[in-house]
């Protein structure tokens, strides 16, 4: 089967956020059809939707309670399926979330097939993504049963062989809908250790990440469904390393096709903990990115990413959100968008959008930051302390609405939005995406190359100044051809000798020099050159 995907752009949509189109302030399927010229001019070719099933919204629909009916916030299945039409009569594929390492506690499984789920006479000491103890305690039933996620998501038993099938039956019914492809979310957790042992502090994740029968179920969902359909995968995969995404991602061992790695995500926090704090250093993210393009070189597939619903924005996490906002905004695409891999890009990161800081608590909305927040204060660690990691870490830093105008709300709801529209949206809105220095305009360009350019898709990848803690820069080579990308993270000058090639892609007017190559805040400049 062509590899489509290997060329493909996708958007990711967080449906909650994204427009409103009956004035409920909540985003809706509705609403995205509003938009699907927006997305079109874009360039991409994939729209991966984040979850749109019923659900009782524990963790924004992460929580499925019934995986064949949509959402009443969000419409009905004929908006569904009208957008799956309207999407593939442009041309447009869709990508569904598929969440399946477990369900709501209200769906009817956890009452009708109770084996479908894990249960322990004990807990052992593992603790849940979400605070507090990963088992909680069923009167009826007078057992314990896994959770990972909150309370309200109990995971999958995938030992179990009817509930595997009833899964792939599901995922069938989707793909003769006409979906073309799922995002797996936390696909690498379904295969727990049989003995749930005790991890260290509490940290069970040896012993269900990337677990003992993983690649036997991802190849058993790969004979049973994913094959027989010309679809894309990508299996969101916190803990996986390099090793284990060739595994997954390497072509013969059908599998998924890629993986979404967390290790560049992690590396600003101290700990295990993410919201422990620490500032990045540029070249841990160039060894990282580096190790990751060369060893799924020919073995396996990236995907790239900066932002999805989960974190932080990227303009305020790795590059200025001031004073070089769309100077940033733009290094940081071009910096990703040469890379070999699946590029991935997040409602409003065309536009340059920001974190956002409420003042208290009550103004969230995500579980995981409200959790923490009560279990934090708790054991007395001060508000002011607290907040600032939400301020840099938390999630709903990319929940806010899109920020479509100047108008009331940015223009995503007439009503009052579910969770409050950052304020800058009367600067930051999407009113400017047809000028041509706008953040959009060079997404948009981004996204065309690879198109028309092989070497972006196939080219070997080999990093410059290696040991320069403010500049990105490296090299993509293809038979008589190369690409010289040079990416300044910081807001001083640096100077380098001039690359060979012509100019391709910049972030600033002009160069500052023809002589050398001086890299202004935050200036991104790409050279081609054809032996
Ligand atoms: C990963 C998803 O991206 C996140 O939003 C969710 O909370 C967890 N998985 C649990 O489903």
């Amino acid at each position: 089967m062509d590899e489509w995907w290997k060329r493909s752009a996708v958007y990711q949509v967080y449906p909650r956020s994204f427009k409103d189109s009956n004035g409920d302030g909540i985003g809706d399927i509705q609403g995205i059809i509003q938009k699907l010229d927006y997305l079109q001019e874009l360039g991409i070719d994939v729209i991966w939707l984040s979850p749109v099933y019923d659900s009782p919204n524990d963790d924004n629909g992460y929580d499925i309670r019934n995986y064949q009916r949509i959402m009443d916030d969000f419409g009905t299945m004929e908006d569904f399926e009208e957008l799956i039409e309207q999407l593939h009569n442009r041309g447009l594929k869709l990508m569904m979330d598929l969440v399946i390492n477990h369900t709501s506690d209200e769906h009817k499984w956890f009452t009708t097939s109770p084996e479908y789920y894990i249960w322990r006479d004990e807990p052992n000491n593992w603790r849940s993504f979400f605070s507090g103890s990963a088992w909680e305690f069923d009167e009826l039933r007078e057992q314990y049963f896994l959770h990972l996620f909150s309370k309200k998501q109990p995971d999958l038993n995938w030992q179990n062989p009817e509930m595997r099938k009833a899964v792939y039956e599901m995922m069938r019914w989707w793909l003769d809908k006409g979906v073309d492809g799922f995002r797996m979310d936390v696909i690498n957790l379904i295969s727990k250790d049989p003995e749930f042992p005790d991890g260290p502090d509490g940290d069970g994740s040896v012993y269900f990440m990337n677990g003992p029968k993983i690649h036997d179920y991802l190849q058993e969902m790969n004979s049973e469904v994913l094959s027989k359909y010309d679809i894309v995968t990508v299996g969101e995969m916190p803990g996986a390393t390099v090793t284990d995404a060739i595994q997954y991602t390497g072509k013969e061992r059908r599998e998924v096709n890629m993986i979404f790695t967390f290790e560049h995500m992690g590396l600003d926090q101290a700990s295990g903990e993410k919201w422990d704090l620490k500032p990045l250093q540029l070249t841990d993210l160039k060894y990282n990115l580096e190790h990751w393009q060369n060893a799924l070189h020919n073995k396996g597939w990236n995907s790239l990413y900066w932002n999805n619903h989960d974190q932080p924005r990227v303009v305020s996490r790795f590059g200025n959100d001031m004073e070089y906002r769309v100077e940033s905004a733009k290094m940081l695409a071009a910096c990703l968008h040469f890379m070999q891999g699946t590029p991935y890009i997040y409602q409003g990161e065309e536009i340059g959008m920001t974190n956002v800081r409420f003042e208290g608590i009550d103004e969230y909305q995500d579980i995981e930051t409200r959790n923490m927040y009560a279990e934090k204060s708790l054991q007395g660690v001060p508000h002011e302390k607290i907040m600032e990691s939400i301020y840099v870490k938390g999630r709903d830093n990319a929940r806010t609405p899109m920020q479509w105008s100047s108008e009331a709300n940015g223009g995503f709801t007439t009503g009052t939005p579910w969770i409050a529209v950052n304020p800058n949206y009367s600067v930051i809105n999407t009113t400017d995406k047809d000028e041509d220095n706008s953040i959009y305009q060079f997404y948009k360009k981004l996204i065309g190359l690879r198109k028309t350019m092989a070497i972006i898709t196939q080219g070997d990848f080999t990093l410059l100044h290696r040991e320069d803690e403010k500049v990105f820069a490296y090299t993509r080579e293809i038979r008589d051809e190369k690409l010289t990308v040079y990416c300044n993270f910081s807001s001083d000058n640096h100077t380098f000798e001039m690359p060979e090639g012509e100019l391709l892609v910049h972030n600033y007017e002009s160069p500052k020099n023809t002589e050398k190559l001086v890299l202004r805040p935050y200036e991104t400049i790409v050279f081609y050159k054809k032996f």
